[in-house]
């Protein structure tokens, strides 16, 4: 049975922002676990840690994209027994932070009940990560923050937040032009990262009018909605 589980954040795709403590882990342990989509299919948290696990058991654990959580219950219960049945002290990788909206967490869930015991390492979160490549700061002073899945409730938010981060842009230029009139659209600035930190990375920041939501859609990629002060 496995000794101890590490939940080690990798950051948002740049080797070298890999902590000293994620690489000096991965290297110590048996086991590096990598979640995957799709069978075949390669993964981005791999990638990121791929010079410093040559030569390690890597181990993949197939996480399907759905958003069906009775379906997905099945493969976090198969991701925790397999990782439960290893031997040593082992790992799991995750991009950015484990604690913001990993899959992870669910098979943490699971470890913990079982009271195997987890260590997380936490990595650079992807909201931090794109405020540097937009060369902006998140909150500053007294402004307030939220992160938003999918931009979900973004109507309620707009108007009470400073900063709004929106996870996975998709369809949200519409949403934005649903919400505001042409107007109300000038009085913010929005930032948008596609696959922020790696080869093809594509940035783009201005008024909502101004952006090419078309471009920036990807499933790795976040904007941040910041209000223009008066
Ligand atoms: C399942 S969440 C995982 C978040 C991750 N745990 C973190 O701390 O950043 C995946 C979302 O993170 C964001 N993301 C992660 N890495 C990114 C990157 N390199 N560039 C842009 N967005 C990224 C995107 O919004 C993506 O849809």
């Amino acid at each position: 049975m496995v000794d101890k589980v590490y939940g080690i954040g990798v950051g948002p795709g740049d080797e070298e922002l890999l902590t000293l403590k994620a690489i000096k882990i991965l290297k110590e342990v048996d086991t590096i676990f990598v979640p995957i989509s799709k069978e075949g299919k390669s993964s981005f948290a791999y990638n990121i840690i791929k010079n410093i696990a040559d030569g390690k058991n890597i181990v993949e654990l197939l996480f399907p994209m759905s958003k069906d959580r009775e379906y997905l219950r099945k493969y976090w219960h198969n991701a925790y027994k397999t990782i439960k049945n290893s031997n040593g002290n082992v790992a799991i990788i995750t991009i950015g932070d484990p604690t913001l909206y990993s899959t992870f967490s669910y098979v943490w869930n699971l470890l913990k009940e079982d009271n195997i015991p987890v260590e997380v390492i936490n990595g650079i979160a992807s909201p931090f990560a794109c405020a540097s490549r937009l060369n902006i700061p998140l909150v500053e002073g007294e402004e307030n923050l939220v992160v938003l899945p999918q931009g979900k409730d973004l109507e309620k938010y707009l108007g009470l937040f400073d900063t709004i981060v929106v996870m996975k842009t998709k369809k949200l230029g519409e949403k934005l032009k649903s919400i505001l009139d042409n107007e109300q659209r000038d009085k913010y600035l929005i930032g948008v990262v596609s696959k922020g930190f790696c080869r093809d990375e594509k940035i783009q920041m201005g008024k909502i009018d101004e952006i090419n939501f078309d471009e920036v859609n990807e499933y790795l990629s976040l904007a941040i909605i910041k209000r223009i002060k008066e």
